[in-house]
């Protein structure tokens, strides 16, 4: 793959009058998922604009260096090594300095992620990460919300599977509302058509330790259930119910439905988007996911069969030996789906907006991916996002924000461009 020269593509942001030594460093290069969303920085981008790996061990960064070369047949050599621990306050505050964008893949972030977000947002340094832990966003949110809008810092939770494709799919879908109907849709339903893939020891990690922080702290459950969790504070209500783990007949896609695993972080993130974006989904916006299970009987046998294996899945999790013998027999950090598992998978959502007022005149929209959802396509997400923001003409303020929010249009061009994305509207 040609290595292209990032200093054509659009124009920095708010950060560009500062001198920093990186655009981007990718922050846990040596784990599953970073490793990989270096890769995709390398195969894409080359050495055209200055990054650097960053981790917690000098020999462990030097080989995924010259693996990374080995991999993608470019010389990484040169790519600075930065090295020092995610828990290291003044450390964390030193790397963010140096760089526009930090993009970390250290999770669990409820238990590594805290100072490097503390010192973006003191810093004016954009940030991106994959965590799917929506009572640490809280946590995040509430600290540091009002010094990232101060110092400019744009800073974007949830930049892999969960939650771009949501996220992103509804921006797209509510705009092209817009566009032909004039008005946004007032409700949107998000259903996953299919996915194949695996899954990594640090998504095993920050599962088992959310569990863990909900079993020990109420308050934490409490805002994991708490359907608008990461709004603006005085804006966390509306319409949407919490979630369940009922199935139903949709009749707008003529199959049954079942629970899906993410919609609990996605629901948040696309709720946190309305309101930053000014209600632009309007004021009354509902909106909701779950998994096409097919039709017939096989379609609620396989619906009713998800719905309880969740259910009883979830309620075993909660007691603490089910829970430590389960972590036990996951993958290990470091460890996830191969190469082959990874270039096989895919995942397909569709998604409906309705008409306010005409109920003839909904709209449909389409999302693929053409790799694994965790990790083959989280990564190229994640890679894009943190080059979105280091070098797009983005017009959000600072502060901590959703995809959709921060970069919208700019990031959906690129995963387009060049992470195997595909984004339609279907019908007429
Ligand atoms: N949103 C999504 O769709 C999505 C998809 C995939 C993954 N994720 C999330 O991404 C995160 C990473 O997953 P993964 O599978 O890549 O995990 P992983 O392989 O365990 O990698 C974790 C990384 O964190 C580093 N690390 C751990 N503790 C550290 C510390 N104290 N200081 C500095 N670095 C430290 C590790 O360094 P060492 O190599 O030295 O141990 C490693 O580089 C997890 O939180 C996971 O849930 C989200």
């Amino acid at each position: 793959m040609p290595a292209h020269d990032l200093r054509s593509t659009r124009l920095v942001g708010i950060v560009e009058t500062q001198t920093r030594d990186f655009d981007v460093v990718v922050w846990g290069a040596t784990g599953f998922v970073g490793r990989l969303t270096a890769q995709h920085i390398l195969e894409h981008y080359g050495t055209s604009f200055p990054w650097a790996l960053g981790g917690r061990s000098e020999t462990k960064l030097s080989a995924v260096r010259d693996a990374l070369t080995a991999e993608t047949g470019v010389d990484a050599s040169g790519l600075p090594l930065i090295v020092g621990d995610a828990a290291d306050a003044t450390f964390m505050r030193g790397l963010a300095e140096r760089t526009r964008v930090a993009c970390t893949t250290v999770g669990p972030y409820a238990l590594y992620g805290s100072e490097l977000v503390a010192a973006c947002a003191a810093t004016g340094t954009h940030y991106c990460d994959l965590t799917g832990e929506v009572f640490w966003m809280g946590r995040m949110i509430d600290a540091h919300q009002d010094q990232a809008q101060a110092s400019g810092a744009r800073m974007v939770h949830a930049c892999g599977f969960d939650c771009i494709p949501a996220d992103l799919g509804v921006f797209f879908v509510q705009q092209a509302m817009k566009a032909r109907h004039g008005v946004p849709g007032k409700r949107v339903k998000l259903r996953v058509a299919g996915f194949k893939g695996g899954a990594s020891g640090g998504t095993a990690a920050s599962a088992i330790n959310m569990l863990e922080e909900q079993s020990r702290d109420p308050e934490v459950r409490r805002r994991n259930e708490d359907p608008y969790a990461i709004n603006p504070r005085g804006r966390r209500n509306g319409p949407d119910d919490p979630d369940s783990f009922r199935i139903a007949w949709d009749a707008d896609f003529g199959q049954w439905t079942g629970p899906f695993i993410m919609a609990n972080v996605d629901t948040r993130v696309v709720r946190r988007s309305n309101a930053l974006l000014a209600n632009a989904y309007g004021p009354d916006f509902r909106y909701e996911e779950a998994m096409l299970m097919g039709r017939g009987p096989f379609g609620f046998v396989k619906a009713l069969g998800l719905a309880t294996a969740l259910r009883v899945g979830m309620a075993a999790m909660t007691v603490g030996p089910v829970r430590r013998a389960a972590a036990s027999r996951m993958p290990a950090p470091g460890e996830g789906p191969s190469r082959r598992v990874r270039e096989a998978g895919y995942w397909d959502v569709r998604l409906l907006a309705e008409h306010p007022s005409d109920s003839s005149e909904t709209l449909r929209a389409r999302l693929t991916g053409d790799r694994d959802p965790g990790y083959g396509s989280t990564a190229k997400m994640l890679a894009e996002s943190a080059i979105c923001l280091a070098r797009d003409s983005l017009t959000s303020s600072g502060g901590i924000h959703t995809p959709a929010s921060a970069m919208g249009e700019a990031l959906l061009d690129r995963l387009q461009q060049n992470a195997g994305v595909t984004v339609q509207i279907e019908g007429p």
